[in-house]
């Protein structure tokens, strides 16, 4: 791969990283398919999936490069497949975890607000700059801002095009936790084994469950909660950790 570096850094947890620092890791269409190709895998290997950016951007939005060079009727299928990206990310079976190092604008943004949580460097910075090219945002900001930081918030950062830092963006709910610089991966990769200990089928169907609330309401979604809950105390993983508190002992889970 030549737009990004796919590791497996701990057990069970791999990590993405966009490695076109010297472009601010702007999204074209090679970066997106590269992305693509990796979850089919990381799907399979890891529990937890980490993505952070190389140098001073997460990603700087899509490649303003490559849209010019787009017809409108060519744009279709860009705002298309970045949109079926970041939701094949955001419903991927494992926890997607956005470790953001640096600027995270437009189709940057975007991506974070794919995955299940954003923690945040101190350098971090967040927008939605597309109105000032004489865009708009294509792949997911104004569905998925209003939804993490309410409707009136996210017109005010689509409108102005204003980019706020970390300490702002986690004012407003856009990020789940900020952290010094130096300290971000380490941060992320403490989530992601505290998550990566827990039985895997469990955190399948709890992130299917959260994630209905897109798309159920209440009364459909606790339906859904509850078929789903049930599903999963069938499972080994159930009795083992039912059993071992019992018994004052740690669980081992197995995934069954
Ligand atoms: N698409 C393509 N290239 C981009 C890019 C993008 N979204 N963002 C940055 N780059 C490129 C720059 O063209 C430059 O390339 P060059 O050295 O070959 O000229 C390189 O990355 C470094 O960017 P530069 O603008 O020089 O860095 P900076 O520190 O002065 O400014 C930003 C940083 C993020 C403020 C500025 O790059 C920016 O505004 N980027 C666009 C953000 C945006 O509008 N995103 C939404 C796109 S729809």
């Amino acid at each position: 791969m030549e737009r990004i570096l796919l590791e497996y850094p701990e057990k069970e947890i791999a990590l993405i990283t966009l490695n076109r620092p010297e472009k601010l890791n702007a999204l074209d269409t090679k970066t997106r398919m590269e992305i693509s190709s990796a979850l089919d895998e990381v799907e399979e290997r890891a529990r937890v999936l980490i993505i952070t950016g190389k140098g001073k951007a997460f990603a700087a939005g899509a490649d303003i490069n490559e849209l010019s060079k787009r017809t409108p009727f060519e744009y279709i299928r860009l705002s298309k497949y970045g949109t079926w990206l970041n939701n094949r990310i955001e419903n991927l079976d494992i926890p997607v975890i956005a470790a953001v190092n640096g600027y995270a604008l437009g189709g940057g943004c975007e991506l974070a607000m794919a995955c299940d949580i954003r923690i945040a460097s101190e350098r971090a910075k967040f927008g939605q700059p597309e109105l000032n090219l004489g865009i708009m945002p294509g792949v997911g900001a104004t569905q998925r801002l209003p939804r993490l930081v309410g409707l009136g918030m996210a017109k005010k950062l689509v409108f102005t095009g204003e980019i706020i830092d970390a300490h702002e963006a986690f004012r407003i709910g856009l990020v789940e936790e900020v952290v010094e610089h130096e300290r971000l991966m380490e941060r992320c990769f403490e989530i992601a084994k505290t998550i990566a200990g827990k039985p895997p089928l469990a955190i399948k169907m709890a992130k299917r469950a959260l994630n209905a609330t897109r798309t159920m309401g209440l009364e459909d979604g606790l339906r859904y909660e509850v078929a789903l809950a049930s599903l999963l105390f069938s499972t080994e993983d159930a009795k083992e950790g039912l059993r071992a508190f019992l018994e004052r002992r740690e669980p081992e889970f197995k995934g069954k």
